[in-house]
């Protein structure tokens, strides 16, 4: 199966972005939501960060160029009826999107691939209404979506092997990294790793081990940098299996097991320290900090995105 079109559904934080993915690729795009004026918005954020893109040499064509590949649509008939593949991105409601699958199946062509950018539903919660489970996948991407390659691919119990080779193959032409999940549970794998890890963190600063600081100069300073070369069983295999197997049995009784976000956590969103939308949260946000940050990991995203991209000039 060829993907010559694709429709995007939620034109918000991640639509926006998977979009501008596929446009930059050369694909044509449709995308929809529920106003003119979201819309509107989410144009002029692809615009911005097409600009990026071309100034960082991460694509040769203009912003104009790629832009002009996105065509955005006042419904979901219009945007879905000539697509070979449909990525939902709407909000995280289990009930909104069951409808949304079951419109799908009905407005889109039969071969349409019906993919979903959920976090925590499995394809067969989505398929429930849509007379067409076996084309239903979830696409899980990263934020933002046009810089962190990885795309995790889970089918469900019902999906078409030809869907998630389709977009294997798809997603490695466009230059993501997809990686097929290959039962659906609870988080993926990239959440349950960062959830994980969160936990453990949480946990720490409860106990007054550590700061919350300290614990990111830990990450950061320390296991973070060998992270995005050696990952996670690589790099244990540098440490030695026997040495890191005797350390889980010391280690592993004392790990955290909670099953709930626990007391700091808890006590932080009852204050309405939400993060940097709310100007702090384990850290303050005061005087435009929160747009700094927001600018240092985009340009550190962008660094590790022109990196990827060396080889393959070659
Ligand atoms: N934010 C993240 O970091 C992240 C990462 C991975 C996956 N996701 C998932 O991606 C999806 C979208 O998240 P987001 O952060 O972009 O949310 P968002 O709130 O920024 O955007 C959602 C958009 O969907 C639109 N929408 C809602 N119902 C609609 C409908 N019936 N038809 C058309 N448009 C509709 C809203 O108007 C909104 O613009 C969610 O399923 C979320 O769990 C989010």
């Amino acid at each position: 199966m060829h993907v010559r079109r694709v429709a995007v559904i939620g034109a918000g934080l991640m639509g926006t972005n998977i979009a501008l993915d596929f446009a930059r690729a050369g694909i044509e795009v449709t995308i929809t939501d529920r106003s003119a004026e979201i819309l509107d918005r989410s144009r002029a954020t692809q615009h911005t960060n097409a600009t990026v893109l071309h100034a960082a040499q991460l694509t040769r064509d203009p912003p104009e160029v790629i832009t002009a590949r996105i065509t955005a649509c006042s419904g979901v008939p219009d945007a879905v009826c000539d697509a070979d593949l449909v990525v939902e991105a709407i909000s995280e409601d289990l009930e909104r999107k069951q409808e949304l699958f079951g419109r799908l199946a009905y407005y889109s062509p039969e071969h349409a691939i019906l993919a979903s950018n959920t976090s925590s539903f499995t394809p067969d919660d989505l398929a429930l209404r849509t007379a067409r489970a076996e084309n239903v996948v979830v696409t899980h991407y990263f934020n933002p979506a046009h810089l962190v390659p990885l795309v995790e691919l889970v089918p469900g119990s019902e999906t078409a092997p030809v869907m998630v080779e389709t977009l294997r193959a798809l997603y490695q032409q466009i230059g993501k990294q997809p990686v097929v999940v290959r039962r659906a549970v609870p988080g993926f794998i990239g959440n349950r790793l960062q959830f994980a890890m969160l936990r453990e963190a949480l946990a720490l600063v409860e106990a007054g081990v550590a700061t919350p600081e300290d614990v990111d100069t830990a990450v950061r300073a320390g296991f973070g940098r060998r992270l995005p070369e050696t990952g996670i069983f690589r790099t244990f295999d540098l440490g030695g299996l026997d040495t890191i197997h005797t350390i889980c049995g010391i280690l592993f009784p004392h790990l955290d097991v909670r099953t709930d976000a626990g007391s700091a956590l808890t006590a932080l969103v009852e204050q309405g320290r939400l993060g940097a939308k709310s100007g702090a949260g384990w850290y303050d946000y005061a005087d435009g900090e929160a747009d700094a940050v927001r600018a240092r990991l985009a340009a550190a995203l962008v660094r590790a995105a022109a990196q990827d991209q060396e080889p393959r000039a070659k």
